[in-house]
């Protein structure tokens, strides 16, 4: 049990590191949580027209996702934790990201740390529900609608594919049914902006799309 909360606690530390917020202070950016949408997130670090700023922060959230599980997966298969730690790891690395121990517990909507968590816990899952975020992204360049349409078709990817491209475990889909619904409930003011027709598009700023 120890080293489960052990594992648990690393995990959350670990997603409570804001890339968003790094990346912008080490690139001399100001802050993301004092502009466009105010969420220390790749989107909206995009918003300064800085693309190689984003990228870093959508690649560090979500390599910290990844790194989560795969530790996991390491003390599972090497130290004798019970399988469900995996699944347990992945909600601790996201909800150190929504709710960061760095940043009062303000962070962000876990979009890009959900990525590498899934990446963590099946590449063909991860690869699925980015083509989704991607088919989105492109018909209607927006970032908030991608997100929410890939969390609502993750889950149903997992039950899906269990048993043909991998092996169904139940804690794992329990894993991403929690993350898809805290992330949908992150995305509230997306959802109200979107339904008002005021969400920003990627790209606006940079003057292509829009
Ligand atoms: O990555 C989060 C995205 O889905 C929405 O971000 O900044 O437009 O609220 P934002």
């Amino acid at each position: 049990v120890l080293a489960i909360l052990a594992l648990v606690a690393l995990a959350y530390v670990l997603g409570s590191i804001p890339f968003a917020v790094v990346v912008s202070r080490i690139m001399g950016l100001s802050d993301p949580r004092s502009y466009g949408s105010k969420n220390p997130g790749a989107t909206n670090v995009l918003r300064t027209g800085n693309r190689t700023a984003a990228a870093l922060t959508l690649l560090g959230d979500a390599a910290k996702g990844w790194a989560a599980v795969w530790l996991a997966s390491l003390a599972v298969r090497h130290w004798g934790l019970p399988g469900y730690a995996v699944g347990l790891a992945g909600v601790a690395v996201f909800l150190g990201h929504v709710y960061p121990l760095f940043l009062k517990f303000k962070g962000g909507k876990g979009v890009a740390t959900a990525l590498g968590v899934l990446l963590g816990f099946q590449p063909w899952l991860a690869a699925a529900t980015v083509a989704t975020w991607l088919i989105v992204a492109f018909a209607t360049r927006y970032s908030s609608l991608a997100a929410i349409v890939a969390a609502i078709f993750a889950p149903l990817y997992y039950l899906f594919g269990g048993n043909i491209a991998w092996r169904f475990e139940g804690a794992i889909c329990l894993a991403v049914v929690v993350i898809s619904v805290l992330l949908c409930y992150r995305h509230q003011a997306n959802i109200a902006r979107l339904l008002a027709g005021k969400e920003d598009r990627i790209g606006k700023n940079k003057g292509s799309a829009e």
